[in-house]
């Protein structure tokens, strides 16, 4: 049966009368396929699963998209439904921060790159958030997507440095038949813009592809990437970047794993995709 709390004093409730380990799935809402996949991968690894609902305000910048940011709360219970037995937590948003809220967990040197560099403050509202569910939940596995790869390094770098007995799970990026990476967000793109977005994947698959026929030059397959996106005329590219996967340094050779990054605006919607080399 799926139960739904919204205070830290009925979630704590609800925790206590959990045995076992627990997975948290945190998520902003709007479900898709890419979270059900983390949902039920939980599912399948832990006795408890919570899927936390919550449109985090801090890791918003100011002209971003927080307002207008896609929620459908009924659906979503709906989707979780179907996928197994959960704890929803749905936090209200006096619950995680109040009007004088000063405190904050900042990964200082994985963000500078990327989207941090991109985004400022983002992941300084990712990590304060996240580090405030785990307080909250304190579970035993936590699981998070591929197609956030920069978050996946950052909250491994939080749990590390602040030792948080969680183990991190990541998910593969689930992905339309189309091959665009599932996201809340396309659902802002027009029908010509939609038509147009799978060039990201189809521009990764291929740099992908001449990874896997040798290519180490990580310009060259970056290259190749802007290239592909820049024949489509509704895509304007932010960033492609090719950087080590430890340390999301821009690299220039590929010797160790590695993976090429992308953000690219269709229209006012900012996509954000990447594959692996490793
Ligand atoms: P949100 O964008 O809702 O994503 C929740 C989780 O689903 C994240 O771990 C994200 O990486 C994963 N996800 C999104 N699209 C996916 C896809 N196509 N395939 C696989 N996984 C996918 O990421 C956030 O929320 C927030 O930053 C959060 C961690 C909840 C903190 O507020």
């Amino acid at each position: 049966m799926t139960k739904i709390v919204h205070s830290l004093g009925d979630l704590r409730a609800a925790l206590r009368e959990m045995t076992g380990s627990i997975g948290l799935v945190p998520t902003m809402g709007f479900l898709h396929e890419g979270h059900l996949s983390l949902i039920r991968l939980s599912i399948s690894q832990n006795a408890s699963t919570v899927v936390s609902i919550f449109v985090n305000p801090t890791q918003f910048g100011p002209t971003e998209d927080l307002n207008k940011y896609p929620r459908d709360i009924d659906g979503d219970l709906a989707k979780i439904k179907d996928a197994g037995e959960c704890l929803v937590w749905i936090p209200d948003p006096g619950t995680m921060y109040t009007e004088d809220h000063q405190t904050w967990v900042d990964v200082t040197e994985l963000t500078k790159t990327l989207e941090g560099a991109q985004r400022p403050g983002h992941f300084r509202g990712v990590t304060t958030i996240v580090s405030k569910l785990f307080n909250a939940v304190q579970p035993d596995r936590a699981y998070f997507g591929q197609k956030d790869l920069q978050q996946v390094s950052v909250i491994k770098r939080m749990v590390q440095d602040l030792n948080y007995p969680i183990e991190i799970v990541v998910g593969k990026t689930i992905r339309e038949n189309d091959g665009l990476a599932m996201s809340s967000r396309n659902s802002y793109l027009n029908q010509d813009e939609r038509m147009a977005a799978p060039v990201l994947f189809r521009a990764l698959s291929a740099a992908e592809e001449d990874y896997r026929q040798g290519e180490r030059d990580a310009s060259i397959l970056v290259a190749k990437v802007i290239g592909m996106i820049e024949s489509e005329p509704l895509a304007r590219i932010q960033y492609v970047t090719c950087t080590d996967l430890k340390t999301l340094q821009e690299i220039s050779s590929i010797i160790q794993p590695a993976a090429i990054s992308l953000a690219v605006y269709f229209g006012k919607t900012r996509l954000i995709d990447n594959v692996l080399l490793d």
